[in-house]
């Protein structure tokens, strides 16, 4: 099954829904440094990583940092659609953004809610808005039971999220993003609007080797080592937030397959687990919803990232 194919008409109109995060921070510097292929047109904020004061405000600080002043904020859900409350990571360290001391954001959030500007943000771009997800999908969920115009206007959702053949890593079944909220992913995979999902079973390959890691940390690092500093304080060796967008870039690197997920949302360690079937037989008549990304080349992936590293240092230098 060939991965969805990129439109030519670029830069396409982007917003990126996020729980901010190191790696959903790595993800939109990812964005930022493409500007030829991506136009951002706005982020949105879930509670996740920590909660959403934070998740908010960290959003900000990463556009402060990369002079994006005039990309709005919108915070969205503060709380899954209906677990009385998420679950926070201490993957991120204490603030959320591996604790690096960047300063606080500069502007307040939008006064808007992040599901209704996601609505708006899909009228205004008549069909053409592509949404990164990378963090519980509450707020894509809310803006579909709002607007159930919404799937005719999104070109398509690249998330990560997700573990279609393999364990999770918030329960032995489920993938944190998807755990989270599973109420808000069954309905995003329910909405019929197309998607590729960049489950762990891609995002776990997402490991930079020693010499790329070394490049992005030492004195001579783009961006003066932000992205050493960021990963020192993330608790986990996995870029998982960033293989969504390395999709939108050069969809080559992965391996992908049309299948129809399904996610329960039972109570317990099965809630938010990626069902895919993939066979006619386990189809049982379903289309599929989705295509599941199950293979991505490491190397490529890592030498990508560290060359838009650099790209973007040169354009925040004026180069
Ligand atoms: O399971 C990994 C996902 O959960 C990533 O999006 C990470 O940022 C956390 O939100
Ligand atoms: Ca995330």
């Amino acid at each position: 099954m060939c991965p969805m194919t990129i439109p030519m008409t670029e830069p396409r109109p982007i917003l990126l829904d996020c729980d901010p995060g190191v790696d959903d921070a790595l993800a939109l510097l990812w964005l930022a440094a493409h500007p030829e292929r991506f136009d951002l047109q706005a982020v949105t904020v879930v509670a996740g990583n920590a909660g959403l004061e934070n998740t908010a405000a960290n959003a900000r600080r990463i556009l402060d940092f990369l002079r994006c002043d005039g990309v709005p904020v919108y915070a969205g859900a503060s709380r899954p659609i209906l677990k009385t409350q998420g679950k926070t990571s201490l993957v991120h360290g204490g603030d959320g953004l591996g604790d690096i001391g960047w300063p606080p954001p500069s502007r307040a959030p939008e006064k808007m809610h992040g599901a209704q500007a996601i609505i708006n943000t899909a009228h205004a771009c008549a069909g053409r808005l592509h949404l990164v997800a990378t963090g519980p999908l509450t707020n894509l969920a809310l803006a579909v039971l709002l607007a159930p115009e919404l799937p005719g206007l999104i070109d398509g959702v690249t998330l990560m999220g997700g573990a279609a053949f393999g364990p999770g890593n918030t329960t032995p079944a489920a993938e944190f993003n998807f755990h989270v909220d599973p109420e808000a992913a069954h309905i995003l995979f329910e909405s019929g609007i197309p998607i590729v999902m960049a489950g762990l079973d891609v995002t776990r390959r997402a490991v930079l080797p020693p010499p790329i890691m070394a490049q992005l940390s030492g004195p001579q690092a783009p961006l003066k080592g932000i992205c050493g500093k960021l990963l020192a304080g993330y608790d986990d060796p996995c870029l998982h937030d960033p293989t969504a967008v390395a999709y939108l870039l050069d969809p080559a690197l992965f391996k992908g397959v049309a299948a129809h997920v399904a996610i329960p949302c039972t109570a317990g360690d099965t809630a938010g687990q990626s069902v895919a079937a993939i066979s006619a037989r386990h189809l049982a008549g379903r289309s599929p919803n989705a295509t599941v990304l199950t293979d991505l080349d490491p190397v490529k992936f890592a030498t990508h990232f560290l060359s838009s590293m650099e790209k973007l240092e040169a354009r925040l230098n004026g180069n």
